[in-house]
């Protein structure tokens, strides 16, 4: 509860220009994921929680394993994770993907987010970098061989 003389804890969103580089778009990732998020999803700071990105990063980087996977899969390991911008209220964020290993029954894919911020639409800022691992199971939850791979 916040009395009339304390300071607010919670602060409005941070609608500031951030100063940061201009991103191209990597042509060898793949578009699987566009949002944006919203006042509910900002820390303390104005800015978006931390949690809120890696969970959709988590949503975006298991798409192109579900093409392999073709069933039941689990995240097992978040490789790398790279908080390299502020994402704000409002921008469009574009989540881009790329297949980088494939195991017996594990995918490891490199995921990079890229925000259009709120008044700059078209202008790319990278966001976020991450690589993740996901595990392909069986209905008792135990890893199963890919069914399907590249070569496959
Ligand atoms: C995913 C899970 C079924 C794997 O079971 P496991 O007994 O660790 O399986 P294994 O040791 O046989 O490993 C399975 C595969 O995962 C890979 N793997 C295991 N731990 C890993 C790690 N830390 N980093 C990268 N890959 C890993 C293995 O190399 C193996 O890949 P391969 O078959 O392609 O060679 C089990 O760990 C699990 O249920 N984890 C919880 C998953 C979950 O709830 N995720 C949501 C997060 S809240």
């Amino acid at each position: 509860m916040t009395r009339d003389s304390e300071p607010d804890i919670v602060r409005k969103p941070n609608l500031d220009p951030v100063v940061a580089p201009q991103a191209q778009l990597p042509e060898d990732h793949e578009l699987v994921l566009k949002l944006t998020p919203m006042p509910a999803d900002a820390n303390a700071n104005g800015d978006i929680f931390g949690g809120w990105v890696m969970a959709q990063v988590d949503v975006a980087g298991s798409i192109l394993p579900a093409r392999y996977a073709q069933g039941r899969m689990a995240t097992v390991a978040v490789n790398q994770f790279v908080f390299k911008q502020p994402v704000r209220v409002g921008d469009l964020l574009s989540f881009y993907a790329k297949m980088v290993r494939f195991g017996r029954t594990s995918m490891t894919v490199n995921v990079g987010v890229y925000a259009e911020r709120i008044r700059r639409q078209g202008r790319y800022i990278k966001v976020t970098e991450a690589t993740l691992t996901y595990v392909a199971i069986d209905d008792k939850g135990r890893p199963r061989p890919l069914p399907r791979t590249p070569e496959t």
